[in-house]
């Protein structure tokens, strides 16, 4: 059933060469672990990618719970974490993934700073790399403040003034992030549309352009 499936589609859109141009490439034997054990410093962009698709999953199911007002946040997320079935696996997954995320893309980072995989041809995925970590970072920032609790408050208070102490446009970043004069109603709509449309729609554009310039360009080395 599946094969002719398969086979109806192939025969009209022709898919056997897009994936086997995936399948059949072969990796290099220096950045296998199997060959020589310090490769493993290879697969933290693979890792990487792997706790994003966790957070991707897990914030679309937080998301059929969490409601994005200052009244309900709070209670939504209590709910959520409490009387939801297997609502705290979701929500510690997010939770914990979001720190693990960081740690995984920092180390990817410095695996490419150190065997200085950045040089050219790699300039551009340099470039694409750090507005990933921007994105990354930025989605860190703007989740903390979803369950609207008194440590959320406050943080987000924090970064918002560290945000608004930018040279020259310290105000309108404040401002934009913000929309208004204290971390309010509309400061929680900003930063839920941001954390769940605007920042994983970059972040999805981002890591497509990385893995495209990955796959022209091959991996770097052996050293
Ligand atoms: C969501 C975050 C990221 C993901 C999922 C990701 C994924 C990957 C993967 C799977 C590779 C193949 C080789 C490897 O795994 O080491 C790679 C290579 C690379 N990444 Fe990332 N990456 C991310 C963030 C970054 C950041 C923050 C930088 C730099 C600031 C960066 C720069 C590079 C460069 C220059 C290469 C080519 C390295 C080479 O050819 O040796 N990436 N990335």
């Amino acid at each position: 059933m599946l094969k002719k499936m398969y086979d109806w589609v192939d025969e009209r859109v022709d898919i056997t060469p897009m994936w086997r141009d995936i399948a059949d490439h072969e990796v290099p034997e220096h950045v296998n672990p199997a060959h020589h054990f310090s490769a493993f410093v290879y697969c933290f962009g693979g890792l990487t990618f792997f706790i994003t698709v966790i957070q991707i999953l897990s914030g679309m199911f937080l998301t059929m719970y969490y409601v994005p007002d200052i009244v309900n946040a709070w209670e939504s997320v209590r709910y959520l974490q409490n009387e939801v079935a297997y609502g705290q696996i979701v929500r510690g997954m997010h939770h914990w993934g979001a720190s693990l995320v960081i740690v995984m893309m920092f180390l990817h980072t410095l695996r490419v700073f150190f065997q200085g995989a950045y040089k050219k041809p790699r300039e551009l995925n340099w470039v694409v790399g750090v507005s990933i970590f921007g994105v990354m970072l930025g989605l860190g920032f703007t989740g903390y403040l979803l369950p609207w609790d008194i440590k959320a408050y406050f943080a987000t208070q924090v970064g918002l003034e560290i945000a608004a102490g930018l040279p020259y446009i310290g105000d309108f970043v404040y401002t934009l992030l913000n929309g208004g004069d204290i971390v309010g109603a509309q400061t929680l709509a900003r930063f839920f549309a941001i954390h769940v449309f605007f920042l994983p729609g970059a972040l999805l554009a981002l890591m497509g352009a990385h893995f495209i310039l990955i796959r022209k360009q091959g991996i770097s080395g052996p050293l």
